[in-house]
């Protein structure tokens, strides 16, 4: 199969890849002249794990180029990807379908025999149809068909997540177009991972819902971990208790400090938005976004109790800024509401991350960055535990506590536990739920 990629960011680059490494001839195309020179390298744009290698394996074997000219990868391609950002739309919460329609348009004019234009990125339902009638009014001539097939992989575990994935969702009109999206996806289906084929309307609903059960499942563990707190209970032994019952599962069960991310806040709107739309309100997601801010809030307030009602003039230390481990991301991550908090509260902030410097340090001005936990202890009144990376998760807390000014952690990933932390030397510790 020849396949034409259009968005080398997140997912566009990882399903690129992936896809090259299935034997496919792939050429990923991005609008931004940065990114593709960067990738003619040889060299990633983003921090994923094992992506630096897969690509290189691929570029060598010639299945795998990059290009700025969609047209030239467009041309001759049997299915053409769009895997272009949809972020949540300024003021109203609706995804912004600009550069996916932009995207089609321009595929449209560079179509030349038959093609599948297949929509990765996750788009409101009936989307697939507005790119369809875009790409026939564009080109009149153009044989094609769309199909839509949102993806489930998950930022720090992404390939794993494309090589061996729970299912495959693809959305399709007709068998001429499922037969091309078999032939991109047989060797998953070779090894039985499960494909399913929907209409165009169940697979764009089926990224939505799944992305609005998991935020729920999170805010509710998150929600019951609050009432714990207040009644004395563990939220880590409630979340095992009801993790084991295999109606609930153990999954998307740890309380913390609320979702952020890529996906999970800008994808809960748009859903709420097209309920709206459709004059059938999601009170659940409507719910869930209120009661997720409310957790952001309460996590600020953690801190500054924590730190006797004010951080004003405290040095305070904050491990872990991305989104989640293992990835480079911060778009909706937590820092971005925790962080100016205490900055605008007085505080002086460090921060260490292993790979958030990058983008982290335009979007958290006023912070200190430095390389590694103890460094970033050394005389601090407070330490916040915002992002577990592997680094923090065993951490030497007698060395700490020897460094710190006030020996006080704010451990919102609940990594350490109340005793440990006492014996240890911390004077203050406050977690999530317990
Ligand atoms: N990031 C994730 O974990 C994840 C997971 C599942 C689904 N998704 C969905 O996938 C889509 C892409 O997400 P992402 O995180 O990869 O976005 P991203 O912002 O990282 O990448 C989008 C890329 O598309 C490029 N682009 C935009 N318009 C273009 C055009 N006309 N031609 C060529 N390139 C163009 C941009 O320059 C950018 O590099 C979104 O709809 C998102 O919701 C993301």
């Amino acid at each position: 199969m020849r396949i034409a990629m259009i968005g080398t960011g997140y997912v566009g680059l990882v399903s690129g890849v992936c896809f090259s490494d299935f034997g496919h001839d792939v050429i990923c195309v991005d609008k931004d002249p940065a990114k593709i020179d960067l990738l003619e390298q040889g060299q990633l744009p983003i921090y994923e794990p094992g992506l630096e290698n897969l690509m290189a394996k691929n570029i060598a074997a010639e299945r795998l180029a990059f290009t700025g000219d969609l047209a030239a990868a467009v041309a001759g391609a049997d299915a053409v990807f769009i895997a272009v950002g949809t972020p949540a739309r300024r003021g109203d919460g609706h995804a912004d379908l600009s550069y996916v329609l932009a995207a089609a348009e321009e595929i449209a004019a560079a179509l030349t025999g038959y093609a599948v234009v297949v929509t990765k990125s996750t788009v409101p339902v009936g989307t697939n149809r507005q790119i369809k009638q875009v790409i026939r009014k564009a080109n009149p001539q153009a044989d094609f068909d769309v199909a839509s097939n949102p993806e489930f992989l998950r930022e720090g575990a992404a390939i794993d997540d494309f090589m061996r994935p729970d299912r495959v969702v693809v959305g399709v009109q007709n068998d001429r177009a499922a037969e091309v999206m078999a032939n991109v996806y047989r060797p998953l289906f070779l090894r039985d991972f499960p494909i399913i084929t929907t209409d165009l309307e169940s697979a764009e609903m089926i990224k939505y819902a799944a992305n609005a059960f998991l935020a729920t499942k999170i805010t509710f563990i998150n929600e019951i971990a609050a009432l714990c707190e207040k009644v004395g209970a563990d939220v880590k032994q409630v979340s095992k208790g009801m993790g084991l019952d295999g109606r609930i599962g153990n999954k998307f069960l740890h309380a913390g400090p609320g979702y952020g991310g890529s996906c999970f806040p800008k994808d809960t709107n748009a859903l709420a938005r097209i309920g709206q739309d459709h004059s059938m309100p999601m009170q659940i997601t409507e719910t869930v976004i209120q009661v997720n801010e409310e957790i952001k809030r309460r996590m600020v307030d953690k801190v500054v109790d924590l730190c006797g009602g004010s951080v004003n003039g405290l040095t305070i230390a904050v491990l872990g800024v991305t989104f989640k481990p293992n990835t480079d991301d911060m778009r909706e991550a937590l820092a971005l509401t925790i962080v100016p908090a205490l900055v605008g509260g007085g505080a002086r902030v460090r921060v260490v991350d292993p790979q958030g410097k990058r983008e982290g340090e335009d979007l958290l001005p006023g912070v200190h960055w430095i390389e590694d936990a103890y460094k970033a202890a050394r005389n601090a009144d407070a330490l916040v535990l915002l992002t577990e990376w592997n680094e923090f998760r065993a951490l030497d807390l007698k060395r700490l506590v020897r460094k710190m000014a006030h020996p006080r952690m704010a451990d919102l990933r609940n990594i350490y536990s109340p005793k440990e932390a006492k014996r240890a030397g911390f004077e203050g510790y406050t977690s999530i739920g317990r």
